[in-house]
């Protein structure tokens, strides 16, 4: 568990470390890659075990998901958050977007409107768009540097009765936080009110930093109208090996998504993903734990940087997830101008935070699951870029 150690990914095709991809969006192959949500760290060394003996099996035809397996997944929910997950509840599938994709499908019509809090996962607004539905925003806001539900709106939105669903993103990506109970308790009980179905996407729930504590929105709500996106995918870095779980309480609303994943011959089994999710669940408790103290490390490392460096790049705190929401406001340059400045000047490739939204214009998301030395040139980068900047009389 050496999260210092440097690991060269160009090895093998990896979309983060890609020098097309790295050109494509930024224009720069040689931009430090901080984009994509993955991280630049070895998966646990139980996974990896596990893969090893797989591997070294040599037969690779057909599997299934024995019961030990999710009952690693029901033990690690249990253990962790105390929440009691029903086997039967839980409905595996190829990923969370194609999940997704099939709930909005069977929640909503042609035309209905989908309710997203921006700035949020961009590709949140692809997988409504693709399935011919319309986005509809209830924007964060943000307030003494700290993002809220602005649950007025959501009132208005959720009672508009073409709105027919709302994706929670929780813990939020990228704005990082880790929404508690009464926040889910008000956010339930309006969608509860106008019969608004919730999808909500916990993929980044392992990662709330402590003493922050992730809240399972089905911990909460009744689940009579909503479902729950799970994933192994981020927690111990396997989003290579696909395999995520939708939770869907109801039975009627569970047998349609079934159908939905038979239809559509989603139901294949992944011989290697179900070796190291069960491994991961059974066996990476402790890793996860390292791996939150190193993040938090990291927090600590740029918040203190960039107070340092006075260079007018602020940190919105992150309660959760490995991933930093940086306010690049105060160097006013508009969205693309900031686009070019980061990518070009500072050399980094970061998510640009309009992508989010246009609520995100200004901001910039970085994934800080990396080596402290990749953060550290990152940041270096970033401020010899605004110190040339003023020194040739810009801001
Ligand atoms: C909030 C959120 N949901 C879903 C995904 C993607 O999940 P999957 O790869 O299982 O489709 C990501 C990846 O960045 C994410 O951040």
């Amino acid at each position: 568990m050496n999260f210092d150690e440097y690991i060269d990914r160009r090895e093998y095709p990896t979309l983060k470390w890609r020098a097309a991809f790295l050109n494509e969006h930024f224009g720069n192959p040689d931009a430090i890659p901080m984009s994509v949500a993955d991280m630049d760290f070895k998966a646990p060394p139980a996974v990896i075990a596990r893969l090893g003996q797989r591997a070294a099996h040599g037969v690779y035809g057909y599997g299934y998901r024995p019961e030990g397996y999710f009952g690693a997944l029901l033990a690690w929910y249990r253990d962790r958050y105390g929440w009691e997950i029903a086997r039967e509840h839980l409905v595996p599938s190829p990923s969370i977007l194609n999940a997704m994709a099939i709930l909005i499908n069977q929640h909503s019509e042609r035309g209905n409107g989908v309710i997203l809090q921006p700035p949020v996962f961009f590709e949140f607004r692809m997988v409504i768009r693709r399935n011919h539905r319309r986005v509809v925003k209830n924007p964060l806001r943000l307030v003494d540097g700290h993002y809220e539900i602005d649950f007025e709106d959501l009132e208005r939105k959720a009672a508009d009765p073409n709105n027919k669903i709302l994706i929670l993103c929780s813990p939020h990506n990228p704005v990082g936080r880790v929404w508690q109970r009464e926040e889910l308790e008000q956010v339930a009980a309006i969608c509860r009110r106008h019969g608004v179905f919730v999808i909500a996407d916990e993929i980044h729930g392992d990662f709330a930093l402590p003493p922050r504590q992730f809240v399972p929105y089905l911990s909460v709500a009744d689940g009579e109208n909503a479902a729950a996106c799970i994933s192994p995918a981020k927690t111990f870095n396997i989003s290579g090996l696909v395999e995520a779980f939708t939770i869907i309480p109801n039975a009627a609303h569970r047998q349609a998504f079934r159908a939905f994943m038979e239809q559509y011959f989603l139901d294949r089994v992944h011989v290697f993903g179900v070796e190291a999710v069960e491994a991961a669940y059974r066996d990476g408790g402790a890793w996860l734990d390292a791996l939150l103290a190193y993040l938090r490390g990291q927090v600590d490392f740029i918040r203190a940087y960039l107070q340092r460096a006075d260079i007018g790049v602020s940190l919105i705190e992150p309660e959760g997830t490995f991933l930093a929401w940086l306010d690049f406001r105060g160097l006013g340059l508009e969205a693309k101008a900031l686009e070019q400045f980061l990518a070009h000047e500072a050399q980094i490739a970061l998510a640009q935070g309009y992508w989010f939204g246009r609520e995100g214009a200004g901001f910039g998301r970085m994934t800080i699951a990396c080596p402290r030395q990749t953060l550290e040139r990152a940041l270096n980068n970033l401020r010899a870029a605004v110190l040339a900047r003023r020194a040739r009389g810009g801001t």
